[in-house]
């Protein structure tokens, strides 16, 4: 696999980044998955945008020109050819003495590779997937998409162990969102979805299909949802550039619904597929 490192296209296996660097020693950094279907990039402006924003709130200066950017995921993609791809990309602020406070000189290391999308097993579409409930025990800026994961990791962890594909995270009371995923849940049809605020990742895959859902009879509504709201829904969803729309049907260890996949469910999903490359 041919990877990129600070203007350098190269095999994985050769590319070696310094233990100085601030995303290594402090998780300084931020980072995107961008999907491709047969090397076409999906949502390629909304992830840039997002990736801007994200070196914005961090104070990293964006280290590449608007049109650059692309073309690098570009250059990336038909350097490795192939299926369904997502590309990792990731900034830091750069490689200097441990110090907390920004060094005063330090270029960003921009990294990026790409890793085959694992499109879910039909069998675990149809079936669905369980996950569980924790609390959020995240930092308050969870709309910045930062390397700085540790708390989702020990959530997605819990929830492997416990035999689940995601942990869904509660915070006074409400749902914020999955540790790598955007939640949805389905009652009496309607859908719903917790709005935007910085206790969320404003997740692409959730804003594509909130947009193809308004052009059918299910629009989707952002409202907070509570913990309540959640266990007595029909439905849950989760949402992700790599799991697309993957249905729930068992949460902490009881059946969602009937504990089949829902109606709504596989209406979304055709929906969500048409807009796809
Ligand atoms: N994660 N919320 C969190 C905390 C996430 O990490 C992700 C995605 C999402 C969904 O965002 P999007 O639809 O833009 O992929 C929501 C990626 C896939 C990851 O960390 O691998």
């Amino acid at each position: 696999m041919i990877a990129f490192l600070n203007g350098d296209y190269r095999p994985l296996e050769s590319v070696c980044i310094s233990p100085l660097d601030r995303g290594f020693l402090f998780g300084d950094g931020v980072y995107e998955v961008i999907p491709s279907y047969r090397g076409v990039l999906f949502e390629a402006d909304a992830h840039l945008e997002r990736l801007r924003r994200s070196l914005a709130a961090v104070r990293i200066a964006d280290p590449l020109e608007g049109a650059a950017w692309r073309a690098m995921l570009e250059r990336l993609l038909s350097l490795n050819p192939g299926g369904d791809r997502a590309i990792y990309l990731q900034v830091t602020r750069g490689v200097a003495a441990r110090e907390h406070a920004f060094p005063e000189t330090a270029a960003a290391t921009v990294f990026a590779m790409v890793n085959p999308i694992r499109s879910p097993e039909p069998e675990l579409a149809e079936r669905g997937v369980a996950a569980i409930t924790l609390p959020d025990q995240r930092w308050g800026r969870c709309d910045i998409k930062a390397v700085t994961l540790l708390p989702n990791v020990l959530a997605r962890q819990q929830a492997a162990e416990q035999g689940a594909v995601e942990a869904i995270l509660l915070r006074n009371g409400q749902v914020t969102e999955g540790a790598a995923s955007n939640v949805f849940v389905v009652r009496d049809g309607r859908v719903q979805t917790p709005p935007l605020n910085d206790a969320i990742l404003p997740g692409i895959t959730r804003r594509v299909l909130i947009d193809v859902l308004r052009d059918t009879a299910r629009a989707c509504v952002e409202q907070p949802i509570g913990e309540d709201q959640l266990r007595a829904a029909d439905e849950i969803w989760l949402t992700s550039s790599t799991k697309e729309l993957l249905p729930v049907t068992r949460l902490d260890g009881r059946a969602v619904g009937d504990g089949c996949p829902g109606p709504v469910w596989r209406e979304a999903l055709a929906a969500y597929q048409s807009a796809k490359p």
